[in-house]
C-alpha cells in the first residue's frame, strides 16, 4: 500500500527546514548505503549525528506521532530517526531495496524496516527530475509531492530516484517498524479503521460501530508485535 500523507509540515515549515539544511555540511550519501546500493547511490546526506539533523529529526517524529493518518496507516512500533538527503547536478539513486535491519548509529537500537518514508521538503516547481519511482504490486508509481507531504510505502518495494537535472531536491527519509509487519494485514486494518471512523461520524449510535471497533482491536491483538 502506498500512502500519501499530506501536511506533515506546513509549506512555511518546510521552507524553514530547507533554509537551515541548505547551509549545513553535507557528506557523500554512500555513508548509509549497503555494498550493492552504494554502487548506484549518488547524492548527499547530512551525517546521522549532525546536530541539525538530530533537531529536525526529533520534530518530524513528534509531528508524525500526532498525525492520525500516519498512525493509522503505519501502526508504528519504532521510527528510525529521520535522515536528510540532497540531490542536485544530475544526482540519482538506481534501483534498490532498502536494508531489512537498521541500527541507529551510536546506540544499541535496531529496527526492522517494514515501511519506507520520504518527506519532501522542496516544492516540485523548484527542481527538475528527482521523482521517486516505486514498483508497487499495482504497477510502477512516480512520486513527487509538495513540500511538507510524505509518501509511505512498503520497504520491500524496489525503488529508485530519477536524476535531478535542475535545482536541488532536499528530503527527509527514514523507516518504520510496524506493530503489524505484513503489508496486506496492515492495509486491511487501515481500511477497517477508515470505515469505522466514517460510521462513527455518520451514525454514532449504531450498535455496529462498537462491534466493528471490537473486531479491529481483536485483529490487532491477533497480529501485532509490541
Ligand atoms: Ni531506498
Amino acid at each position: 500500500m502506498l500512502m500519501h500523507i499530506q501536511a506533515v509540515l506546513t509549506p512555511e515549515e518546510a521552507a524553514q527546514y530547507r533554509r537551515a539544511l541548505v547551509a549545513a555540511d553535507w557528506v557523500d550519501g554512500r555513508v548509509t548505503a549497503g555494498y550493492q546500493s552504494s554502487r548506484t547511490k549518488h547524492n548527499l546526506q547530512l551525517a546521522e549525528d549532525h546536530p541539525l539533523a538530530m533537531e529536525l529529526s526529533d520534530q518530524i517524529v513528534q509531528r508524525l506521532e500526532r498525525h492520525p493518518l500516519f498512525m493509522g496507516a503505519a501502526l508504528p512500533l519504532k521510527v528510525f530517526p529521520p535522515l536528510f538527503n540532497r540531490y542536485e547536478g544530475g544526482h540519482s539513486f538506481g534501483t534498490h531495496v532498502d536494508n531489512a535491519i537498521r541500527q541507529v548509529k551510536g546506540t544499541p537500537h535496531r529496527l526492522r524496516t517494514d515501511l519506507s518514508a520520504t518527506l519532501f521538503l522542496t516544492e516540485p516547481s523548484d527542481y527538475e527530475g528527482g521523482e521517486l519511482i516505486i514498483e508497487d504490486t499495482y504497477g510502477t508509481q512516480s512520486v513527487k509531492l509538495p513540500a511538507g507531504d510524505m509518501i509511505l510505502y512498503p520497504a520491500t518495494s524496489l525503488h529508485h530516484v530519477l536524476p535531478v537535472t535542475r535545482g536541488a531536491r532536499i528530503s527527509s527519509f527514514f523507516w518504520i517498524q510496524s506493530m503489524v509487519r505484513d503489508d496486506a494485514r496492515r492495509a486491511l486494518l487501515f481500511d477497517l479503521d477508515v470505515a469505522i471512523q466514517r460510521l462513527a461520524g455518520e451514525a454514532p449510535d449504531h450498535p455496529s460501530a462498537v462491534q466493528l471497533t471490537g473486531v479491529y482491536h481483536n485483529l490487532i491483538r491477533m497480529w501485532a508485535d509490541v
